[in-house]
């Protein structure tokens, strides 16, 4: 679905953060895109959603070479693509409800449809008693659940977390990958950025290793 060949980044003509980068992501798989803090993990993560672009390389994305596609091209490939981002990126000022439905709307998707998608959603992440409820006033795994939510609400064929279990405790952060292996199961690939050990050791998947901007 996705593959990049001998890709770099740089920011602002700065040096280069990945470099020489060649990756195949293949439908259904998992992997776990490891190494330590500023080894490019966010980065990569960056080129797969194409909230950057290579500065040298080429990333295809289901056959399509993504710096020769139009804005509007791009915008229809990025709806293959969901993203839990590291700091979850919720809007504070909503309701989960509205928080989960907001890919919904933005794809002009009818109210009603939206009613039935949101409500199921919010059920299968533990939180159906929630909706109403603000994510300031939800934990941390509560509210990694909703920035989970948000980014599958659409049912995106891949699936991009960046640390989804950072900053949270064990139970927490295994039952957050319980609901991941679920997706995996439907079909859904997933690329999850982690320098938990122990999480891989109880979720084993294929590891995708980055030092200093190289996949080793
Ligand atoms: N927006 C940015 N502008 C300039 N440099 C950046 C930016 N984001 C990350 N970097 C640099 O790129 C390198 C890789 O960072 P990052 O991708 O965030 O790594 P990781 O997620 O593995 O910690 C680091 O040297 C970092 O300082
Ligand atoms: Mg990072």
């Amino acid at each position: 679905m996705i593959e990049l060949s001998h890709v770099g980044l740089r920011y602002d003509g700065g040096p280069e953060v990945l470099s020489d980068i060649s990756l195949t992501i293949e439908q259904g798989s998992f992997h776990y895109l490891m190494g330590s803090s500023g080894s490019g993990k966010t980065s990569l993560m960056r080129l797969l959603h194409m909230g950057k672009l290579p500065s040298r390389g080429h990333i295809t994305m289901f056959d399509e070479d993504v710096a020769k596609s139009s804005r509007p091209k791009r915008a229809a490939l990025r709806n293959n693509i969901g993203v839990i981002f590291q700091d979850f990126r919720l809007l504070h000022h909503l309701s989960i409800y509205d928080n989960v439905a907001l890919p919904l709307r933005l794809l002009d998707q009818p109210e009603k449809k939206i009613k039935s998608a949101v409500t199921e959603m919010i059920k299968w992440i533990g939180l159906g008693e929630y909706g109403h409820v603000r994510p300031p006033f939800l934990s941390g795994g509560q509210q990694q659940r909703v920035a989970i939510a948000r980014a599958i609400i659409t049912k995106p064929k891949i699936l991009l977390a960046d640390e989804p279990t950072g900053s949270l405790d064990d139970p927490m952060g295994d039952s957050i990958m319980k609901l991941f292996e679920e997706l995996n199961k439907r079909g859904m690939a997933l690329i999850v950025a982690t320098h938990n050990k122990g999480t891989v050791e109880r979720f084993p998947h294929p590891l995708l290793k980055l030092k200093a901007g190289h996949l080793v």
